[in-house]
């Protein structure tokens, strides 16, 4: 058996980041060192709360510290979706009190504590809004030597689903992207590309559901929930489970194919703000353009530009779905 993968997971729960908690926390491949909250789907106050009280029914975070952190973007005006999520940010089921509390310190303290007091053996899974990350980077930038992989959900190669351009992660936090993405530490990008190739039908929430857990239970619970805004607005037969391809590529990395890319986050334009820039063709990784264009003079486009992540281009959604299966059957009956 290899040693898990200790993680710290950054999330803006969100029914999709609920299930990643809920996956993380029973999967032995996995040690969550923390669980870091931002705004996100909803304001940083309800995600909190949704962070704890999911925490609290996998019954396996007592140990775990889970804080807030970052309640606004760093530049931009702060975005929400709750249009999706619904007003409290995890609509559907219902929680009790949680038996665990909210650690005091502010989920950037708690970043820059936990990957200072590391052996740089620590991946980063920030599955919301990347402000926690890009202040984290900022206030203490000795970090990025202590991470040893970032391996987030967000961006797109291809559409959007906020703006025909951007996906809501990165739309959400355009500037703390950027901070992210040239951070130098090794990216897997986990775009709408695969995302939306796994979603959560019927016949899969039963699945899950047939389990009969407390946990398999309040996953059905909520993606019932989930299928009914993402069918109204996207008319998808299923919400795409997007934050768990994070968790799903740690236990499993065959189940999504990746491709080394230029990742660049659209900071100025108008239509196209936010949107990860993905140099599929590698046509900016070496001076000689392959027969496009061929620059007269020098200039701040010049190439080359090599790879800074490595972007999911195709997932396995079977084996994806037995990965989601196996994991919430180790929560017992
Ligand atoms: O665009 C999808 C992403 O935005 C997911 O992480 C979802 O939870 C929201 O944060
Ligand atoms: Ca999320």
């Amino acid at each position: 058996m290899t040693k898990p993968v200790k993680i710290i997971l950054d999330c803006d729960p969100g029914h999709d980041d609920a299930a990643a908690i809920l996956m993380a926390a029973v999967h032995p491949a996995i040690e969550m060192k923390a669980v870091t909250v931002v705004a996100g789907n909803q304001t940083l106050e309800k995600t909190a709360r949704n962070a704890l009280n999911v925490c609290s029914a996998s019954g396996r975070c007592g140990l775990i510290p889970v804080a807030a952190g970052m309640s606004r973007p760093i530049v931009r005006q702060q975005v929400i979706a709750g249009d999706i999520h619904g007003v409290s940010g995890l609509d559907g089921p219902s929680f009790g009190p949680p038996d665990i509390e909210m650690d005091p310190r502010h989920a950037v303290d708690l970043i820059i504590e936990t990957l200072m007091a590391s052996d740089g053996d620590i991946t980063v899974v920030p599955t919301g809004p990347l402000s926690n990350m890009a202040m984290a980077l900022r206030m203490e930038p000795r970090i990025a030597g202590k991470i040893e992989q970032i391996v987030l959900m967000g961006g797109a190669y291809q559409l959007g689903n906020v703006t025909p351009s951007a996906e809501f992660n990165i739309y959400a936090d355009p500037e703390a992207a950027h901070i992210v993405f040239t951070c130098g530490r090794p990216i897997v990008m986990m775009g709408l590309d695969v995302t939306r190739k796994v979603l959560a039908t019927p016949d899969v929430i039963a699945r899950v559901r047939s389990l009969g857990s407390t946990q398999a239970v309040l996953f059905a619970e909520m993606m019932e929930f989930f299928a009914k805004t993402q069918k109204e607005i996207f008319g998808w037969e299923g919400p795409p489970l997007h934050d768990p391809t994070t968790i799903a590529w740690l236990i499993d990395p065959g189940c999504v194919e990746v491709k080394p890319m230029r990742v660049e986050i659209e900071l100025r334009g108008e239509l196209a703000y936010g949107r990860t820039c993905c140099d599929f063709f590698g046509l900016e990784n070496s001076n000689d353009s392959p027969g496009s264009v061929t620059f007269v003079e020098k200039s701040a486009l010049d190439r080359p530009k090599s790879a800074n992540a490595r972007v999911a281009v195709d997932i396995n959604a079977a084996r994806f779905w037995d990965i989601v299966y196996e994991t919430f059957a180790m929560y017992g009956k």
